[in-house]
């Protein structure tokens, strides 16, 4: 069974341990330690960050992070969706040993469910970034129906979906 947990004295060193395979480096970026800081840095300034760690079972497979926050970069300035709220997502990985078993797609599905409740409030919009060479992620964010808003940034790509609450209606059971 999947689940997202909170970050812990529990399962921190976990989360830390966590790696992707060496040729999947830019896709992330950055490291799990340098999010959990970006984290606490947001919270503290105001914008709402959500980490948490990827449970199967009681093995941590993942890490992720949510942020509540506005489309206000000025690269966005001519889409219909700048200025407004979205929850924005910031990191995303499972690690090698475990990737490829569907443990990314369940993930991901029930961070949109949790998003779907609002927990720090409304917003039209969820949207993400991804290298423009990581068809895996293309692939699964576009099963959720997330579109390519055709923005590049730094060799990753934007893409975003309406918040309507329907997006995991017809994916969970
Ligand atoms: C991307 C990542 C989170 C996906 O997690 P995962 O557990 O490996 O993926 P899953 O086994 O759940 O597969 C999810 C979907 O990815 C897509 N996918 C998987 N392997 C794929 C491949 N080789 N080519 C294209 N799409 C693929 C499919 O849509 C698949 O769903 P399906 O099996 O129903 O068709 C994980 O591989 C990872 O951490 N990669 C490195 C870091 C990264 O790229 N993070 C995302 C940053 S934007």
């Amino acid at each position: 069974m999947i689940e997202l947990r909170k970050i812990t004295g529990d399962n921190v060193d976990a989360v830390m341990a966590l790696a992707v395979e060496e040729n999947q480096e830019d896709f992330i970026e950055t490291t799990n330690l340098r999010s959990f800081a970006d984290a606490h840095m947001l919270n503290t300034e105001g914008i709402p960050a959500s980490p948490f760690a990827i449970y199967v079972d009681e093995v941590v497979v993942g890490f992720l992070m949510y942020i509540y926050d506005t489309t206000d970069h000025e690269s966005f300035q001519n889409e219909v969706y700048y200025g407004k709220k979205t929850y924005f997502i910031w990191h995303f990985m499972i690690d090698r040993s475990y990737q490829g078993k569907g443990y990314g797609k369940l993930a991901f599905e029930k961070m949109l469910a949790d998003i779907e409740t609002m927990p720090y409030g409304e917003a039209e919009y969820v949207d993400l970034f991804y290298h423009k060479s990581n068809v895996k992620a293309k692939t699964l964010y576009a099963t959720f129906g997330f579109v390519e808003s055709g923005i590049i940034q730094d060799n990753s790509m934007h893409a975003i979906k309406k918040l309507d609450g329907k997006i995991t209606a017809s994916l969970v059971g």
